[in-house]
């Protein structure tokens, strides 16, 4: 720390602090109207004038130097401050500062005494209202670049600057034309610095920003979307959201967003939003009262029950509802019911992971934070777009690579951190495990490896010394088209860094051999002691949806409990039991697919699918439709009338992330909170509340009245959870688990004293690559892999009601230039892409982010189609779809 002393107080501040950050420690408030605390200085205003040891100085860009005296409160800096906040009020038009301006500029003017008369410049140089969330009035720009630099700097995307000289200078995008055809992804960053309201949010609170003083009431929540877990600040007005702001002191996002937790609100009030119960009858489905709907899901159940056994009822559970809901399905599916058929989507993301991982270290989780993985000083990020899927994420990881981090980048695609990496390794879909041998074939040939961490730590290098012999990189140029010489370089940035860390995503998980690929990664880790020492920050899923680590942390899984012990261990079963008071079934239940594949056959009775829009995320979604159509009861809980929805027999209005109660966690294993800013609309109720009461119409209370008891209840099941609760949470924000002690801090960083296997190692896997389940051939030449979009999410239900189907309205396929020249396909071009199990349509693209031989399309537009072409093949272990590997040909659209 360092001391310094301001207008007699003394004070301290981290060392390389500004002085702004000592004058403000000492109480006193400046303007500060070019500075941002995210941003690095820029010393442009002047309007934080102060004096140090006898010089006047811009504070904001001055380091507070040891036993500095510093002087900021005299008329006379007062003065000059109030001069330097004047000449930039007095070219703005009069709109900059109305009585009750809430910007900081506002704030400031009303702080150095400055009324709203100055503002009497002449404006007209217009506005940009291109944008659906973005808005500029350049005449409220006062150049002074923080917009500029928190796109550049926080964001990483480059899309604006300042043009124009002296007083006529303006912010503009970059590419020169309307902002929404520039490349700004809407993370809303600029919104959030702007301190003039020159560039705004349009809707019922314009210019509201973190920046906003003083803050209106705000509910603190976390995002609903991807799994990075950013903390948001909700504004609510007359129970409509009027803004979503990033909380500065959120742990992950640090006061960034992205298009979607900041902007992608608007569904919450489509009219499309369900509002009540709705019962199949006569007419399809038709609205009825909550107790007719609860009647006939209890009478459906019974009925299945007598016909078929416990077994014969199933639910999906969901990666988008709080923990405390997921504990509670399945808390219902084994005390209610009687079975373990209980299973979330971690199922066809992530389930390799958990595989995976725990074989390798003890854990179903990443083995760090991402604080420790931003600390690495080589990134290997593999089969993950983190810049479109989990755009928080990727600005961190681009800003880590701009301050010098080296990185490998390994996926097919030209993904977005691909033209920043040191080497980008292309492999062919479906050789991630080769690619992986590869690289452990060069560490260990080169002598890269941690010869003691192996020796003390680690178990199966033998087996694992002996496969590798078949793995040398001119082999494994030809099992993945990588060539040999990018794999070595790869190898040699990975095996040389001191601080090595792995990224991935599900192009490492989506496969016939998913979890042979996370072993296969884990393996990298292990070799170079890169995990559970500090000398490198382990292995660490991306996880695509918002709870999908929670979900399976409640034990939302057909095998597990919450906390995941097995089902088949009479003594995790036996804890469970004193807690519920009744047995648990000890067979492991149904997986989704044996789920549907069980309707099919006509062994289920009664499928619960709740928040999941099955029909249009699964894979082969022709034979799903066809498993619930002849489910005799299949129930819904939905925000809209989902394809899934509309193969129901009951379909129950629920609420949003926005309008309920609980917890969420996210990839790197923090639980954080969740709290309702608005109300749900109609009758819609939390899928909490619900489950309580389908319970309550089969006879039985299933306790946990609120969300906070839920997890009170599961952490008495689990010593992992022990230490957690709402009050804690609320206290401190953010909790990692393992968390065993109310008292303690959770493990952010894992296994520094052992793994949590049952020898204390991490072992090593010996898998040999085999090939995918889908291969090209005459018929179906090319590789389709699906992924995210960067404006959407999932099976966009949410991100296609409202701005951001304005910025990504087309459901594109991308295809390489040379294989639109071969298939004699235009840009723009309507495009049929059929596989050996379905049809879809979609527009082509054509570009170089895709590979010859390779096409690449989302699976955000379910009318498109394009789980109808994906095909049932999955990984051996888990279930996990191969969605990253189908065969397919392409059509011009009314073709065969
Ligand atoms: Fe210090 Fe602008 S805030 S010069």
């Amino acid at each position: 720390m360092t001391g310094v002393e301001v207008d007699g107080v003394a004070v301290e501040v981290p060392e390389g602090a500004p002085l702004l950050a000592a004058v403000r420690a000492a109480g006193i408030e400046l303007p500060a109207l070019c500075q941002d605390d995210r941003l690095s200085p820029a010393g442009s205003c002047r309007t934080c004038l102060v004096r140090a040891d006898g010089r006047i100085v811009a504070a904001c860009v001055t380091p507070a130097a040891p036993g500095a005296t510093v002087e900021a409160a005299t008329d006379g800096l007062r003065a000059l401050r109030r001069d330097a906040v004047e000449v930039i009020v007095s070219a703005l038009p009069s709109r900059a500062l109305t009585e009750d301006g809430r910007t900081e500029l506002a704030h400031a003017c009303r702080s150095v005494g400055i009324g709203p008369e100055v503002a009497a410049g002449a404006g007209g140089r217009g506005e940009d209202t291109s944008h659906p969330y973005v808005h500029l009035d350049r005449d409220l720009c006062i150049a002074c670049g923080r917009c500029v630099r928190m796109c550049a700097e926080v964001q990483g995307t480059f899309a604006l600057t300042l043009t124009g000289r002296g007083a006529e200078t303006v912010v503009a995008p970059g590419t020169g034309g309307p902002w929404v055809e520039s490349d700004c992804v809407a993370c809303g960053g600029c919104v959030d610095t702007c301190p003039t309201g020159a560039i705004s949010e349009p809707g019922p609170a314009p210019g509201l920003t973190t920046a906003v003083r003083p803050a209106p009431p705000m509910t603190r929540t976390t995002c609903g979307y991807c799994g990075v877990g950013c903390a948001l600040d909700v504004v609510a007005e007359e129970d409509r959201i009027a803004a979503v702001l990033p909380a500065r002191d959120g742990p992950v996002n640090r006061g960034h967003a992205c298009v979607k937790g900041r902007f992608a609100h608007g569904y919450l009030t489509s009219p499309e939003r369900l509002t009540q119960p709705l019962l199949r009858g006569e007419h399809g489905l038709e609205p009825v009262g909550w107790d007719e709907a609860l009647a006939h899901i209890a009478r459906g159940l019974r009925a299945a029950i007598r016909a078929g056994g416990p077994d014969a009822v199933a639910a999906i559970s969901s990666a988008r509802s709080t923990n405390e809901e997921n504990y509670l399905v399945q808390k219902f599916m084994r005390v209610v019911i009687g079975t373990n058929n209980v299973d979330n989507c971690s199922r066809l993301c992530h389930s390799p992971s958990a595989a995976g991982l725990t074989a390798s270290f003890g854990l179903p989780g990443g083995t760090d934070t991402f604080d420790d993985v931003e600390r690495s000083d080589c990134l290997l990020v593999v089969g993950a777009n983190p810049v479109e899927a989990h755009p928080v994420i990727g600005a961190r990881l681009l800003r880590r690579v701009l301050r010098g981090a080296r990185l490998v980048v390994a996926d097919p695609r030209a993904v977005g951190l691909a033209p920043h990496a040191d080497v980008h390794l292309r492999p062919r879909p479906g050789t991630n495990v080769a690619l992986c041998h590869g690289l452990a074939h060069v560490l260990l040939t080169e002598g890269l490896v941690d010869d003691e961490f192996l020796r003390h730590r680690a178990a199966g290098l033998p087996e694992l010394t002996g496969l590798l012999a078949d793995y040398p990189p001119d082999r494994v140029a030809d099992l993945t088209g990588v060539p040999a010489a990018d794999l070595v370089a790869a190898a040699r940035l990975y095996g040389r860094a001191e601080r090595p860390a792995i990224v991935y995503g599900l192009g490492v998980t989506e496969h016939l051999h998913g979890t042979d690929g996370v072993r296969a990664l884990a393996n990298l880790a292990i070799l170079r002691g890169a995990v559970g020492t500090g000398r490198g920050f382990g292995v660490n899923p991306l996880r695509g949806q918002n709870n999908v680590q929670g979900a399976s942390d409640m034990g939302a899984l057909p095998d597990v409990l919450p906390g995941y012990g097995k089902v088949t261990d009479p003594a995790v079963r036996a804890r469970a039991e004193e807690v519920w008071g009744v047995p648990v079934p000890p067979r492991p239940g149904l997986r989704i697919p044996e789920m549907f594949a069980a309707a099919r056959a006509g062994r289920l009775g009664a499928l619960w699918v709740i928040g999941e829009d099955v029909c249009a995320t699964d894979p082969d979604a022709n034979r799903v439709a066809r498993a619930l159509d002849i489910c005799p009861l299949v129930v819904c809980d939905e925000l809209f009338l989902s394809e899934t929805a509309r193969h129901a027999d009951v379909v129950l209005p629920v609420a949003s992330w926005l309008e309920k109660d609980g917890t969420f966690v996210n990839f790197d294993r923090r639980f954080q909170r969740v709290r309702p800013a608005v109300a749900p609309p109609g009758r819609a109720r939390t899928d909490f509340d619900t489950v309580r009461a389908v319970a309550e119409a089969m006879g039985t209370d299933l306790g946990c009245p609120t969300p906070a008891d839920a997890l009170a209840e599961c952490a008495r099941m689990s010593p992992h959870f022990a230490g957690l609760s709402h009050r804690r949470l609320d206290r401190e924000g953010a909790v990692c688990w393992p968390c065993p002690d109310p008292d303690r801090p959770g493990q952010a960083t894992l296994y520094r004293e052992r793994f949590a296997t049952a020898d204390g190692r991490a072992h090593l896997a010996a898998v040999p690559h085999l090939p995918p389940g889908e291969q090209p051939d005459g018929d179906y030449p090319l590789v389709m892999v699906t992924g995210r979009r960067w404006a959407h999410y999932n099976s966009g239900s949410m991100t296609r009601r409202g701005g951001n189907l304005a910025l990504d309205p087309v459901d594109h396929l991308d295809i390489h230039p040379d294989d639109a020249v071969r298939y004699g396909l235009r840009d723009g071009e309507p495009v049929q892409v059929i596989s050996r199990y379905g049809r879809a349509r979609l527009i082509a693209r054509i570009g170089g982010e895709t590979a010859p031989g390779q096409v690449f399309c989302s699976f955000h537009f379910p009318a498109s189609g394009v789980n109808r072409v994906t095909s049932d093949h999955a990984d051996t272990v888990t279930s996990c779809p191969e969605y990253k590997v189908t065969a397919v040909r392409l059509a011009a659209d009314g073709a065969g």
